[in-house]
């Protein structure tokens, strides 16, 4: 589907028109494979996150193999329908291939170090914004044991966004994380963590509140405000990075009116902050989304349906980007 005259404009370009961009995780396989999913995440959506093809485990299956096919499908895609592209995520703890967990601790710096160079270098100008360092704090607030915090030692945060920054100066670099959207011990540590790397001018120029939450019990949207505007104070560019708003199955209207309230209310603070750039929910459409497979009972978390249809929270999401004024 284009947008010729006549066709009804898409999301992004209500959203581009505040200085916000609308986002999607988006999978290789349905973007090659489904002529609906590609027409949808043109339309609606100025920005793609790699969902899983530039995860450690699915890009390096072997040593020595490296599996780029995943993300060049995603990255030619954005560059031919005029969106950025969101790296997802350079530094995890999860999805690790088993060689690299099993490499001795000592291999590990080189690892790491080889790996930033070699990914954010080849998408050098081609992704604009990378995830460095996901999800390095646990809730209490202290640095999650990982075989990066027990290889590299304290320091490895520094160096991977100081190797990120060499390979490609001119990317925007974030930490991401969940469960830090509000205010809480998780999200204190965030902060301090990201102040303190920005003293030591470490090159860190955002933060990520993945947004993963369900449709009872999600963060206060003043939390969430008052969390951007100390954010926003150190300097950082922030972008809600993974949004999905759970509801109980089987879903009920009642269900789709309160989660376009949370879609609409988070939608809302990230305008209300000069600093908030970027919306972005964790899928296309209902079809594809992993909440169904990791939250048992749960689904239906994103603002199109499985048919690709508007939901109430795409229609809150309309509303609100028409009566913003930024
Ligand atoms: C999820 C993917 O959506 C799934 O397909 C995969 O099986 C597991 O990872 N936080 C993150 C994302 O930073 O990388 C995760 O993505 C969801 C939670």
């Amino acid at each position: 589907m284009s947008a010729g005259a006549g066709a009804p404009a898409g999301l992004r370009d209500l959203a581009r028109a505040r200085g916000l961009d609308l986002g999607a995780a988006v999978a290789p396989a349905p973007l090659r494979e489904e002529p609906e999913y590609a027409a949808c995440l043109a339309r609606e959506f100025s920005l793609a996150t790699t969902e899983n093809a530039l995860k450690m485990e699915p890009l390096r299956p072997e040593p020595g193999r490296w599996s780029f096919a995943g993300a060049d499908t995603i990255v030619d895609f954005a560059a031919a329908h005029d969106m950025k592209v969101r790296g997802h995520t350079l530094v995890w703890h999860q999805q690790v291939p088993e060689w690299v967990s099993k490499a001795p601790a000592s291999e590990l710096e080189p690892i790491l170090s080889a790996h930033i160079e070699t990914v954010a270098g080849r998408y050098r100008g081609r992704i604009a914004i990378w995830d460095v360092v996901n999800e390095a704090v646990t809730d209490d607030g202290s640095p999650r044991d990982t075989l990066w915090l027990r290889g590299l030692g304290p320091d490895y945060l520094a160096t991977a966004f100081r190797r990120a920054h060499q390979a490609d100066a001119g990317a925007r670099l974030f930490y991401n994380d969940y469960g830090a959207e509000g205010l809480n011990p998780k999200s204190e540590a965030v902060y301090h963590l990201l102040r303190d790397l920005l003293d030591a001018a470490v090159p860190v120029h955002g933060v990520g509140l993945q947004m993963h939450v369900p449709v009872q019990g999600h963060p206060r949207p003043d939390d969430v405000a008052a969390n951007m505007a100390r954010l926003a104070g150190l300097g950082l560019e922030i972008h809600i990075t993974e949004m999905d708003v759970r509801l109980p199955l089987p879903v009920t209207e009642e269900a789709l009116a309160a989660q376009a309230r949370v879609y609409g209310d988070l939608l809302q603070v990230c305008l209300d902050c000069p600093a908030c750039t970027a919306l972005i929910q964790w899928g296309v459409s209902d079809r594809h989304s992993w909440v169904p497979h990791f939250f048992e009972g749960t689904g239906a978390a994103l603002i199109l349906d499985e048919a690709y249809r508007p939901k109430p929270a795409y229609r809150a999401l309309v509303r609100i980007l028409g009566k913003a004024t930024r």
